[in-house]
C-alpha cells in the first residue's frame, strides 16, 4: 500500500506511554481518551493509552483510565513494545532528561512540555533523536495550548522572520493584570494569583522572567535555526514593577507586560526578556490575565499574531496530544524527520551570537524617587545629558515639599550602555534619590 509517498504496511494501532500524572499528565490522558474517536479519524490509526506511569498511583485525577493503566513502573514502560511514543511530563532537569534519553534509545519518539529541559539540554535531546532515528514534539513547552512552534516550523516556514515578541508566562501577565486594573501591589497580586493556583507555590522561575527566557529561546532557536544559550539572554522579572507603575504608563498611554522579544539583526540576534512599557492600542497590550499571546513578523507574511491559554492542565494537554498525532503519522507510515525537530536541517543550522544587551537602543521609562526640592531634577537630567541621553518628557506625580516624591522621564531613543552608566552615577548619588531609578524599556517596534 502506498500513502503519502510511503510504501508498506501501516500500523493500525500506535501505543502512548505517558510519564507523570501531574496537572499536564492528566490533562493529556483526558484528550487523549475523550477525543480517541477523531484522533483516529485524523491520524488514521488508533493512538492508544497504553501506560501511565507516576508516583502516586492512588490520587484522583479525575480521569476515568482503563485497568493496568496506571503504574510506577517506568522500566515496564520504557521496554513495553507496544508503546511507540513516550510522552515525558515529568518536568524540570534532573529525571526528565534520562527518561527521554532512555525512551528515544528504545527506539521511541518522545514528546515532552519541559520547557527549561529543552532550553538547557536541547542540543542533547535533538542529536540523541537524530542517533536513535526517531522523532521528538515539544509543542507545549510555548504558549500552552497555543501552537506557535508549528506556526513557526510549519505554517509559517516559508518566511524569513523578523521578530518575536510573546507574552509567554501567565502568572506574571495575571499579576500585573490585577496590578493595573485594581491597583494592587506585586506582592498581593502575587498571593492572589498562588490562591486561584495559577503561579506555583514556588513562583520564582515565573516571576524571575526566566520561565519566559526558557520559551523564548524555544522560539528563537526554531526561527532562525541555531542554538539558543538561555544564560546569554537578558532576562529580568517584573518583581520591581510597582502599582504607581502602571498608573504612570497608563497616563502615557501605555501599558507594562513581561515581554520576550526576539528580532534578526544582520550578524546576531537580538534575544532578551523584561517587563517592557507598550502602546495600550496594540495587540498585545490587549492581552489581560493568563493568557498569552506571541506576535510574530515574517518577510512574506507580515504580521501575525496567536492567542490562547498557556497553562493548564487541557491547553497543555491538547499541544501533548497534537504532538503525539504528529508523531503517530509519521509512526503509522514508517516515515521520521519529515519536519526537523530544530525546524531546519541539522546540518544546515548555524550558530548566531546573541547581541550584547549593552548593544540595545530603545526609549526608556525612568521613575525617580526624588526630594521635592530645587536643583534636583537639574542635576539627574545633567548626569543623563552627559550620557547623550534626551529626554521626550519629565513628569513630577506629587507635590510634596521637602519630601520624596516620584518622578517620571521619558527618554528619546537612548543606548543601554549609557543609560547603565547614568544610572550607576544617579543611584550612587543620595542627594539625588531617594532609592534605586526603576527602569522599563520601551517597544516601540512590532511590540
Ligand atoms: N508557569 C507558566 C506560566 C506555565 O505561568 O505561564 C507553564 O509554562
Amino acid at each position: 500500500m502506498t500513502e503519502g509517498g510511503v510504501t508498506g504496511s501501516m500500523k493500525r494501532e500506535i501505543g502512548v506511554g505517558i510519564v507523570g500524572f501531574g496537572t499536564v499528565g492528566s490533562g493529556t490522558a483526558a484528550v487523549l481518551l475523550r477525543n480517541a474517536d477523531l484522533i483516529e479519524r485524523r491520524v488514521g490509526s488508533a493512538v492508544r493509552l497504553k501506560r501511565i506511569v507516576d508516583l502516586d498511583v492512588t490520587s484522583d485525577r479525575g480521569v476515568a483510565l482503563p485497568g493496568g493503566v496506571l503504574s510506577t513502573d517506568l522500566r515496564g514502560l520504557l521496554g513495553d513494545a507496544s508503546v511507540d511514543i513516550v510522552v515525558e511530563l515529568v518536568g524540570g532537569c534532573g529525571a526528565a532528561k534520562g527518561i527521554l534519553l532512555d525512551a528515544m534509545a528504545a527506539g521511541k519518539s518522545v514528546v515532552t512540555a519541559n520547557k527549561a529541559l529543552l532550553a538547557t539540554h536541547g542540543e542533547e535531546v535533538f542529536a540523541a533523536a537524530g542517533r536513535a532515528g526517531v522523532d521528538v514534539g515539544f509543542e507545549a513547552s510555548v504558549g500552552g495550548g497555543m501552537p506557535i512552534l508549528r506556526a513557526l516550523t510549519e505554517g509559517l516556514a516559508a518566511n524569513h522572520y523578523v521578530s518575536l515578541a510573546g507574552i509567554l508566562n501567565g502568572t506574571c501577565n495575571y499579576i500585573l493584570t490585577r496590578m493595573e486594573r485594581e491597583g494592587l501591589e506585586f506582592g498581593d497580586a502575587l498571593a492572589q494569583a498562588q490562591a486561584a493556583g495559577y503561579a506555583e507555590a514556588d513562583p520564582g522561575c515565573d516571576i524571575e522572567g526566566l520561565d519566559c527566557a526558557h520559551k523564548l529561546a524555544i522560539m528563537a532557536g526554531l526561527a532562525w535555526g541555531t542554538p539558543v544559550d538561555v544564560k546569554e539572554m537578558y532576562t529580568e522579572g517584573i518583581q520591581r514593577v510597582t502599582a504607581l507603575d502602571l498608573r504612570c504608563a497608563a497616563e502615557l498611554g501605555m501599558t507594562v507586560k513581561l515581554l520576550g522579544v526576539a528580532k534578526r539583526g544582520e550578524t546576531s540576534i537580538e534575544a532578551r526578556v523584561h517587563p517592557t512599557m507598550i502602546d495600550a492600542g496594540t495587540p498585545l497590550a490587549r492581552v489581560d490575565g493568563i493568557y498569552n499571546a506571541v506576535h510574530v513578523v515574517g518577510d512574506a507574511v507580515g504580521d501575525v499574531m496567536l492567542y490562547g491559554q498557556g497553562a493548564g492542565a487541557r491547553p497543555t494537554g491538547s499541544a501533548v496530544v497534537s504532538d503525539v498525532m504528529d508523531l503517530a503519522r509519521n509512526v503509522r507510515l514508517g516515515a521520521r524527520g519529515r519536519v526537523p525537530a530544530t525546524s531546519f536541517q541539522m546540518d544546515r543550522r548555524a550558530a548566531i551570537p546573541i547581541r550584547p544587551m549593552e548593544d540595545l537602543v530603545t526609549r526608556y521609562y525612568l521613575r525617580c524617587m526624588v526630594r521635592d526640592r530645587p536643583g534636583v531634577l537639574a542635576g539627574i537630567a545633567g548626569v543623563l545629558g552627559e550620557q547623550g541621553i534626551s529626554l521626550a518628557s519629565v513628569r513630577q506625580q506629587a507635590r510634596r515639599e521637602g519630601r520624596t516624591v516620584p518622578v517620571v522621564m521619558m527618554t528619546h531613543r537612548a543606548a543601554e550602555r549609557a543609560v547603565q552608566a547614568a544610572l550607576r552615577s544617579i543611584n550612587g548619588a543620595a542627594e539625588l534619590v531617594a532609592e534605586p531609578v526603576t527602569v522599563i524599556r520601551v517597544e516601540d517596534e512590532n511590540p
